[in-house]
């Protein structure tokens, strides 16, 4: 990878210089971080998980016409996608009370909400990514309305998708979080797509009978197995083989479609 331009480090992905103009190398790391960065570790293996795991998304997405940034998987760390103008909102869709909104009004972990609940917040880590309204995104110029509309709409595509998608495979999407970036095609058009990644790192994913946490709570909260869980995850989707003492790194089915 030193060949290629480092661009940006964020705290799981790094981001290359692509080989054509308009296109980046999105590089997942181990390095797995949990309150804005003060509690930090290397997961090894977590970065192969979830460059497949977001993969696999990604690409069911694009089949049910979610404009993505994904363009291809290049090999197990890395993935060619388009270069986009991040929007600084960070999308958070919920099914389920947990984490943060518990807090904020003093829900029962674990009770279902009333309806799927979409929220924005400020994507600043020196400010803890604060919730803001639509006014805020508005009187700032974070986002136009239009495209406030477009991400609510899509977020809520998402996730009635990836409800599914997980249920088939017995796991309760609780709540996650998505990033869109604004992308300039050839002919100067701009188009809203969703970017960043999505996996156990970006999702809150229960067994659907047990309960059992199979995200990056595991992490957060201490619950230990953390790599075991995306393993799980993986391996529920297809994408790894149903042998959980094999090294993640090792045991990945080849897939012939990326
Ligand atoms: P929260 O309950 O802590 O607000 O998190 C809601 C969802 O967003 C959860 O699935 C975890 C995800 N998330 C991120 O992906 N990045 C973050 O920095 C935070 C705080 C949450």
């Amino acid at each position: 990878m030193s060949r290629r331009k480092k661009l940006y480090e964020g705290k799981a992905k790094i981001l290359y210089e692509g080989p054509e103009p308009g296109t980046l190398v999105q590089y997942f790391k181990d390095d797995a971080t949990a309150f804005n960065a003060q509690k930090k570790a290397i997961l090894s293996g977590k970065g192969v998980l979830n460059n497949r795991i977001s993969e696999y998304i990604m690409i069911a997405l694009e089949r049910i016409n979610i404009p993505t940034h994904f363009i291809k998987r290049i090999n197990m760390r890395e993935q060619l996608i388009k270069k986009v103008e991040i929007v600084p909102l960070e999308v958070i869709c919920r099914n389920v009370a947990a984490g943060s909104i518990c807090k904020m009004f003093g829900l029962e972990e674990g009770k279902p909400l009333p309806r799927s609940i979409i929220e924005f917040c400020y994507k600043e880590d020196k400010l803890n990514d604060p919730l803001v309204c639509e006014e805020h995104i508005l009187a700032f110029g974070w986002a136009t309305a239009n495209e406030v509309d477009e991400m609510t709409a899509m977020a809520l595509r998402i996730n009635d998708f990836l409800c599914g998608m997980f249920a088939a495979i017995g796991i309760r999407l609780v709540d996650f979080k998505i990033e869109f970036g604004r992308h300039t095609d050839k002919n100067g058009n701009i188009e809203l797509l969703l970017a960043d990644e999505i996996s156990p790192d970006s999702c809150r994913l229960w067994d659907l009978e047990t309960d059992k946490k199979l995200d990056k709570d595991r992490f957060r909260r201490d619950l230990g197995d953390v790599t075991e869980a995306y393993t799980e995850v993986a391996t529920r989707l297809g994408i790894l083989k149903a042998n959980p003492t094999t090294s993640p790194t090792l045991s990945i089915v080849p897939n012939g479609d990326k």
